[in-house]
């Protein structure tokens, strides 16, 4: 698919830099609670930030990838109307704190994530379990396949980087469901970064294996999360394929009400994250790319990577916030 140009799209550009209020404001509430063992009570301060800053946005907006459907999450859930109901419409997919048990427990990475994109144009996925697999730009198309073995797509991108498997880093989520993939990746040669939880910064990390030692990112993880890192990848560049794990009859029936009807579709990026689409990712807790949110004595510090398809724009954006007032 070909990304619209400024003026085709219709999105504002400047929501892109309006969209860094909204996840900098819940990285902020969830930071409070670093580190507190409490994920229930971090993702709960992130939600309703979150939700109180995107309130204020100049959108028509509806929540696709939200905190859950409407009868188990009061707030932000699937199919939600967020946005002062004026401006273009839009459909957003959202994790206000992206690794919860990462932020309760003060370790790297955690997150807060939106993706804003044009109306009908990300995959409204169920919340299953998804197949990903991620490499950043600058290999050739289909280096990398879910329908390959961990051993081929391990192989593949060693050989379009021109360096030995050995130097290859793999990055998978450290769930039993992996035991076999871990071991057929580690017999290639090539090492793994074994992550206890946030797969959005997982594969945002294959596009800067320089900064993050990533090269690739495998396994199974949130479909949602999936889409948001879809997402970000388009933005960004990079190649990414997902397929759901839809393993009951239940889940099939499920996904069929949200308009899938081939349970084994293997999604592009492309397909799961259409038009264009806007990204901005706040460090909650310091991560390899972001770092997290510091309070110091006169200020709240964060940084703040923002993007968007249409463009390739990556911005980051460290941000001194000396009105403090305005985070209570
Ligand atoms: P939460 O922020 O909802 O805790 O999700 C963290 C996460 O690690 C995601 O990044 C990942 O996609 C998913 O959980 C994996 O699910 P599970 O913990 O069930 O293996």
């Amino acid at each position: 698919m070909t990304a619209k140009k400024d003026g085709e799209s219709g999105l504002d550009r400047i929501l892109t830099l309006e969209i860094v209020r909204v996840t900098e404001r819940a990285a902020v509430a969830a930071a409070h609670l670093r580190g507190r063992g409490d994920e229930k009570e971090a993702d709960q301060v992130a939600v309703d930030a979150m939700r109180q800053e995107l309130n204020k946005l100049p959108i028509d907006g509806r929540v696709v990838i939200g905190e859950g459907e409407r009868d188990e999450a009061p707030m932000l859930y699937i199919g939600e109307e967020v946005g002062i109901g004026k401006g273009p419409e839009v459909d957003i997919a959202l994790d206000p704190l992206e690794g919860t048990t990462i932020c309760a427990k003060n370790l790297p990475n955690s997150l807060a994530v939106i993706a804003v994109a044009e109306k009908d144009s990300l995959l409204y996925a169920p919340d299953v379990y998804m197949e990903k697999i991620a490499i950043g730009p600058g290999f050739p198309a289909g280096t990398v396949s879910l329908d390959a073995t961990p051993t081929d797509n391990i192989t593949a991108v060693a050989k379009a980087k021109g360096v030995p498997v050995g130097e290859v880093t793999a990055c998978i989520l450290d769930r039993p469901r992996h035991a076999r993939m871990i071991e057929e990746v580690r017999a290639t040669g090539a090492a793994i970064r074994l992550i206890g939880d946030g797969d959005v910064a997982g594969v945002i990390h294959t596009t800067d294996p320089d900064e993050t030692g990533i090269d690739i990112y495998m396994g199974i993880g949130g479909a949602p999360e999936g889409v948001l890192a879809a997402a970000a990848l388009r933005c960004i560049g990079g190649q990414m394929e997902g397929r759901l794990q839809l393993n009951t009859e239940e889940k099939i029936a499920r996904a069929r009400t949200m308009g899938i009807e081939d349970p084994n579709k293997v999604y592009s990026m492309d397909e799961m994250a259409s038009g264009d689409v806007v990204f901005a990712a706040t460090g909650v807790t310091d991560g390899n790319m972001l770092s997290g949110v510091k309070f110091a004595r006169d200020a709240i510090v964060t940084h703040t990577i923002v993007m968007r398809s249409s463009s390739r724009t990556v911005r980051e954006i460290k941000a001194r916030h000396q009105d403090l007032g305005k985070f209570d």
